[in-house]
């Protein structure tokens, strides 16, 4: 199935942003084809070429000049860095456009758009998944920074970490080695989730870590009793103790990423600033529609949260655009710009908001959190 294809590319892709030498071994390649296309856009904001006010330069062209993906449109659109914190500004006239971002099926919009914006009051506790199965999207970034930033608000946050890789939980500063228990723990053998919940550095937000016995039990569950409530069984035994419950979801739609559905009640998608932005978001969509008629009917997609935002590229307004165009009123207003800060502050263990307080990153993560918390009452605490 070419869904799959595009799957195992992604999580190539994936595990390619966390491995330096991998990275360069994408650069290095010249062929058209969609991840390099995506590792290169990472290798721009690696490199140093950020809109942190950094001068773009000119080695952002591919090596050998050649062009990448879809026409090689990435290699024109790098635009004056004076432009970057001006987002809305119009792009130079003399870039070419993109053509039109492959879109998700028409019933998988409709759908979406059906139930309308979200302008109903918040009421908490609330459980939501951070889900997308394209791999490096911003879910980990998104669920540990908008989790600091809803902790800063004095919500108590719970990340949950459905991630095999375990990014949220090195992220928040938790040591895969040194944790007592983990959501493993929790799904498969039934431990009590507060005997595998681990503070952190920040005041009021908790993780359950995960490291990568969890790969396992994507296969461990498909013979366990009612494999798809597990999580939202153990989290039936701390609900009212957490204002947020966050889930980090793994780059799949498989059955940690049900489990994941099935214990929220909301969705939020991540959604790369990128040419494949809304690539798989029908699947994604009808997987929800799934849950929702089959294990849980309270779910729903909360919003669409743009994320990577290079405002040198004419692309990523485009996307931007695109989105807005599809969704409505469903997508933040909040972007998130690709900085460099964003990336570095998990290498240190802590959420952007604590490595580096005043950068656009942190900034962008506290305004998602008033847009996510509305100034919703606690619950908790
Ligand atoms: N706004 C951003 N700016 C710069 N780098 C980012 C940003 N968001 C995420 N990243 C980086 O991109 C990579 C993928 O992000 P991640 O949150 O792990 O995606 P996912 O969980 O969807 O796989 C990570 O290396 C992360 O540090
Ligand atoms: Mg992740």
């Amino acid at each position: 199935m070419a869904s799959d294809d595009a799957l195992a590319q992604n999580q190539a892709g994936n595990q390619g942003n966390s491995q330096e030498g991998q990275r360069r071994r994408w650069f290095g390649r010249g062929s058209a084809g969609p991840a390099p296309t995506q590792e290169r856009e990472n290798d721009m904001d690696l490199g140093g070429t950020t809109t942190e006010g950094v001068v773009a330069e000119a080695g952002n062209a591919p090596d050998d000049g050649s062009p990448v993906g879809a026409g090689g449109p990435e290699s024109a659109s790098v635009v004056d860095p004076a432009s970057a914190d001006a987002p809305t500004e119009a792009p130079l006239a003399s870039e070419p456009e993109v053509g039109t971002i492959p879109a998700p099926p028409p019933e998988a919009l409709a759908a979406l758009r059906a139930r309308g914006g979200d302008d109903a009051p918040v009421e908490l506790p609330l459980v939501i998944s951070i889900a997308n199965q394209k791999g490096g999207v911003g879910k980990t970034t998104t669920a540990v920074n908008l989790g600091a930033a809803l902790a800063e608000l004095e919500y108590r946050v719970l990340v949950i970490d459905l991630d095999p890789q375990g990014n949220a939980t090195t992220g928040m500063g938790i040591s895969h080695r040194n944790v007592e228990g983990s959501i493993y723990d929790v799904i498969m053998n039934d431990a009590p989730i507060d005997d595998c919940t681990e503070p952190t550095t920040v005041k009021n937000l908790f993780v359950v870590p995960a490291n990568i016995d969890l790969a396992g039990a994507e296969i461990e569950l498909v013979p366990a009793f009612s494999r798809e409530l597990k999580l939202r069984r153990a989290l039936a035994q701390v609900a009212g103790s957490y204002d947020f419950t966050l889930i980090d979801c793994p780059p799949s739609l498989g059955l940690l990423t049900v489990n994941g559905l099935a214990a929220s009640d909301d969705v939020i998608v991540p959604i790369q600033c990128e040419y494949y932005a809304l690539e798989g978001l029908g699947q994604l969509l009808r997987n929800v529609a799934l849950v929702k008629s089959n294990l849980n009917p309270a779910l729903d997609v909360r919003g669409i949260v743009l994320t990577m935002y290079d405002a040198r590229t004419k692309l990523a307004e485009q996307v931007e655009r695109e989105v807005r165009a599809h969704f409505g009123s469903k997508v933040y207003r909040t972007v998130v710009p690709r900085t460099v800060r964003i990336s570095e502050a998990p290498s240190f263990g802590q959420p952007v908001t604590v490595f580096d307080s005043t950068s656009r990153g942190a900034l962008a993560y506290r305004e998602l959190a008033k847009e996510v918390s509305r100034g919703a009452a606690r619950r908790s605490g």
